[in-house]
C-alpha cells in the first residue's frame, strides 16, 4: 500500500524552488488565492515575475508589499499587468508585454478562475421559463480562457528559443480541481469547465514535446482556503475534512513548473500532498477492464501515437 501512496505522489523539493534565477515567470490569477502564493514563492526562488489578474487593485497591493517585504530593489523582479483571461486580445498582451519586459518566457502558470454560478438546471424550470439559456461565464473564464493562455503560452515559451536546448525547460501548469475528475454535485458549468481543463491536457501532453519542446500539467486541488471556498469553509473544518492551504497548493504548482522530469501529469492536492491521478488509471487499466482490453487499448493508442501526423491538421 505505502509502495502505491510513493509511486504517484509528487513531493516538493524546496531546493529546486530556490534556485529559478533568471526564470521569467507569468501567472495568472495572481492577485489572490493559489496565485498569489505561487508567485511568492516563485519571487523567494529568484524568478522575475508577472502577476496577471482582472483585480487591479488587490494585484498591484500584493506587488507593493512583496517588493517590501522581500527588499526587492529591481523595478522589474515583479510587475503586476491587468489581464482578462476570457479575452482573447488581452492574454495576447500579457505575454507581449511580458516579452517586451524580459524577452522571454520560462513558466506560464494559470491560476485565474470562477466558481460556479447558479442558473443551470433549476427543478423549477419549465416550459414557459426557459427562453433564454443560463449564463456560461464560468466556461469562458475557466475552460475558453485556460485554452487562450495554452496557445498564447506556447508561442511566448517558444520565442528567442535556442533551437538546441533540451526539453524541460519550459513549462505550462494549468489548474484543474478535484470537480476536473470525481462528482460535483452542483457545480455543473465549473465541473464540466475543469473536465475540460483536464482533456486539454491530455489531449496535448504527447504532442507537445515533440511540437513545442515543453512540458505541460495539470493541478487538482480537493478544499483550499481561500477566497472561493469561503462560502463552505467553515462548515467543512467543523466536519474534520483536509483543507489545503493555498501555500501547499502553491508548493505542488511550483515544484511542477520548475521540475524538469515531470510531465504530463494530473496533480490531486489534498491534505497538503500531491498525487498524480494518470498514473494510477494507466498501471491499474488491466485490472479494470481486463488484460486484452488493455493490450488492445495499448496498441490503438501507439497507432494514434501524438496525432502530428494527422490529428492536429485535420
Ligand atoms: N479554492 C479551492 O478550493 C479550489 C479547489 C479546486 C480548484 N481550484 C482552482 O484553483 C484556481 C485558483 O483558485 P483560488 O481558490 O485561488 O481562487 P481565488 O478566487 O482566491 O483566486 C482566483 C483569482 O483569479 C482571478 N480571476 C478571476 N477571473 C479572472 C479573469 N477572467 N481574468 C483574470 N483573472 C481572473 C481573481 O481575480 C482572483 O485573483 C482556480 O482555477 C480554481 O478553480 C480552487
Amino acid at each position: 500500500m505505502n509502495l502505491l501512496i510513493t509511486m504517484a505522489e509528487i513531493v516538493v523539493n524546496l531546493d529546486l524552488i530556490a534556485r529559478l534565477d533568471g526564470k521569467v515567470a507569468v501567472v495568472t490569477g495572481g492577485s489572490d488565492g493559489i496565485g498569489s502564493k505561487v508567485v511568492e514563492q516563485l519571487l523567494c526562488g529568484g524568478a522575475r515575475l508577472v502577476v496577471a489578474d482582472l483585480n487591479d487593485a488587490k494585484g498591484q497591493s500584493l506587488v507593493e508589499a512583496l517588493k517590501e517585504s522581500k527588499g526587492i530593489q529591481q523595478q522589474q523582479d515583479i510587475v503586476y499587468k491587468h489581464v482578462d483571461v476570457s479575452d482573447y486580445d488581452s492574454v495576447l498582451a500579457l505575454f507581449k508585454y511580458t516579452i517586451d519586459l524580459h524577452g522571454k518566457v520560462d513558466m506560464a502558470i494559470h491560476c485565474a478562475g470562477i466558481t460556479e454560478i447558479s442558473g443551470w438546471f433549476d427543478p423549477a424550470i419549465t416550459m414557459d421559463t426557459i427562453s433564454t439559456p443560463p449564463a456560461l461565464k464560468v466556461l469562458d473564464v475557466n475552460l475558453r480562457g485556460t485554452f487562450y493562455f495554452t496557445q498564447v503560452a506556447l508561442a511566448a515559451l517558444g520565442h528567442g528559443r535556442q533551437s538546441d536546448k533540451g526539453a524541460g525547460d519550459k513549462s505550462i501548469t494549468l489548474i484543474s480541481s478535484i470537480a476536473g475528475f470525481k462528482e460535483s454535485p452542483g457545480l455543473f458549468v465549473y465541473s464540466a469547465s475543469k473536465h475540460g481543463v483536464m482533456g486539454l491536457m491530455r489531449s496535448l501532453r504527447g504532442y507537445l514535446p515533440s511540437a513545442f519542446n515543453v512540458r505541460l500539467n495539470v493541478i487538482c486541488p480537493w478544499a483550499t482556503d481561500t477566497p472561493m471556498f469561503s462560502n463552505l469553509r467553515d462548515a467543512w473544518v467543523q466536519e474534520n475534512l483536509p483543507l489545503n492551504t493555498p501555500d501547499e497548493v502553491a508548493g505542488i504548482v511550483a515544484q511542477c513548473a520548475a521540475d524538469e522530469s515531470i510531465h504530463g501529469k494530473a496533480v490531486y492536492v489534498a491534505g497538503g500532498k500531491g498525487f498524480d491521478i494518470e498514473e494510477g488509471i494507466d498501471r491499474l487499466e488491466a485490472q479494470w477492464m481486463g488484460e486484452k482490453q488493455a493490450r488492445d487499448l495499448a496498441n490503438g493508442q501507439a497507432f494514434l501515437g501524438t496525432g502530428s501526423s494527422w490529428g492536429a491538421k485535420r
